[in-house]
């Protein structure tokens, strides 16, 4: 039997409603939803399909089903891996979530808030700051990316130190099954050991094994002061040890730790020249670095100067500049948020998202420091990331004058590379933008078979005909 196409298109318009089904053959421009944020990867939707509540993602999910169509899940579309997006051949239909964007309920006594999956990231921040609280979750797309998107990717970003990351936030789950059928894990407990904890499989699992359409999240108390400092260090191993000696001091205080390199600096204040140079000095690498309690910004600002003293008196650093009041600690954040931008607008690079234990990162990027330029000569490593987390970014920029697409035909070879050694040290090739398309086919060099065979057969049981968001992860 041959698949009608217009016929489907009737069917998921007469459940949702005309003007939320788009797609090219009805004239509709579809192409912020089948193009990745890199450009890296464009699909083609057979349809661009927008509910409006958890009962038309079932209606939808339920038509899927029956006519053997695979669902993209699609949140902000910001993802880095290629799995917020269609194949090629105009036959998956995108599934996304924008349209379920409501904060249902703040608890403020349980610090928890329910919420829908295509809330945006930053309004939920908002609305929690509203009610005294705070949703720690911190990222440079948080302005796009929603929170199912960042459920499905177990999402990092700048405060996992403190708060950890999403799988950390989450305390319950509302999804939407392969069959349709609705799985109510809407809970706001801390504490429950009954059985198999159901939500942990949808989490990280990139829209692979269903559609979330709610969740339920931990909310903190608002922190009433912040403090923020930028140090000049001689090496990633002298960073190290400031990230030691700072958990000493700050304890719980604490937030945020990022590892920033010279280069790094430089192509933020290349591309964003309005950017200031953040302290008199020019050093190799440089940290970010972010306390928060419920005292009083001075109060916080002399402890964490305090702590930075007794750091550059060990020899934990070079130099430091602390922001003196909230505008400039703003725009020390934005130099860090500006280098994927500024690494966008500079043309291509091998991104790479890798994880080790704090321990062993040192030695690694000295290793591959030394080795890249002998393996590719002139790449240009940009390197920054999540030190206090133990994950970098450890992205390669084509050498001077090398076409984009001709350096984009090395991502193999430049990940063997890297990812070897990161393997080889027990860390991991992907420590928070996920698999997707990009590192289907590494990760299933790296996992071992029993692994592998695992995830399938967790894949299987949920969805048999393998229609969820088929040709990510797996
Ligand atoms: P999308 O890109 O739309 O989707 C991502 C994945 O989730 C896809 O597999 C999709 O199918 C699935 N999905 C989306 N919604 C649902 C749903 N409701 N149910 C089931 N599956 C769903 N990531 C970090 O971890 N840390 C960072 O610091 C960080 N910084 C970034 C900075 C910039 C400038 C950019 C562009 C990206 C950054 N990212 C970062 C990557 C990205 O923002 C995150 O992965 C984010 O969580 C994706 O959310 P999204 O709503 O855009 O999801
Ligand atoms: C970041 O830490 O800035 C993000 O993960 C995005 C990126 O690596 O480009
Ligand atoms: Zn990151």
């Amino acid at each position: 039997m041959t698949f009608d196409s217009v016929s489907w298109l009737e069917q998921a318009r007469a459940l949702i409603g005309p003007a939320h089904v788009l797609s090219e053959a009805g004239g509709d421009d579809v192409s912020a939803h089948t193009r990745d944020w890199r450009g890296k990867f464009q699909g083609r939707a057979l349809a661009v399909l927008r509910p409006g509540s958890t009962a038309e993602v079932q209606a939808l999910v339920r038509l899927a089903a029956r006519s053997g169509v695979a669902l993209v899940p699609q949140g902000g579309n910001t993802g880095l891996c290629g799995a917020s997006v269609p194949t090629a051949d105009g036959l998956q239909a995108v599934l996304q979530l924008g349209r379920l964007n409501r904060v249902r309920e703040i608890d403020a006594e349980n610090n928890t808030a329910t919420v829908e999956a295509g809330c945006i990231l930053q309004t939920l921040q908002e609305q929690a700051a509203a009610a005294g609280r705070l949703f720690p979750l911190s990222l440079g797309a948080e302005g796009s990316c929603q929170i199912g998107g960042n459920i499905a990717t177990n999402a990092g970003g700048v405060q996992v130190l403190r708060y950890g990351n999403m799988r950390e936030l989450v305390l319950g789950l509302e999804v939407v099954l392969p069959d349709g059928e609705c799985l109510d894990l809407l809970r706001g407990l801390r504490k429950d050991n009954t059985g198999y904890d159901l939500k942990q499989l949808f989490i990280g699992a990139e829209g692979t094994l269903g559609i979330i359409t709610a969740a339920t999240v931990k909310l903190f108390a608002a922190p009433g002061a912040q403090a923020v400092a930028f140090a000049g260090v001689s090496s990633i191993a002298q960073a190290v040890r400031l990230l030691g000696a700072l958990r000493g001091h700050l304890g719980e205080r604490f937030t945020a730790f990022e590892l920033i390199s010279g280069p790094a600096v430089a192509l933020v204040r290349q591309y964003f020249p309005e950017t200031p140079a953040p302290l008199s000095g020019d050093w190799p690498w440089y940290v970010l670095m972010e306390a928060a309690d419920g005292g009083s910004d001075e109060v916080l600002r002399e402890a964490l100067q305090t702590a930075l003293m007794a750091c550059l008196e060990d020899g934990c650093l070079e130099d430091v500049a602390l922001a003196g009041n909230l505008a400039q600690a703003q725009t020390l954040w934005t130099l860090r948020e500006n280098i994927t931008h500024a690494q966008q607008l500079d043309g291509s690079n091998i991104k790479h998202d890798v994880s080790l234990p704090i321990s062993r990162i040192a030695g690694f990027v000295e290793q591959m420091l030394a080795q890249l330029p002998q393996a590719f000569a002139g790449a240009r490593p940009i390197v920054y990331g999540h030190l206090g987390d133990g994950n970098l970014h450890f992205n390669v920029s084509a050498p001077p004058g090398v076409a984009p697409d001709a350096w984009q035909r090395q991502t193999e070879a430049v990940n063997q590379l890297l990812h070897d050694a990161v393997v080889a040290l027990r860390g991991s090739i992907s420590a928070e933008h996920g698999i997707g398309q990009l590192k289907r086919d590494e990760m299933a060099l790296y996992k071992t078979a029993a692994e592998l065979a695992v995830m399938r057969r967790i894949k299987q049981a949920l969805d048999p005909q393998g229609l969820m968001n088929p040709g990510k992860v797996l």
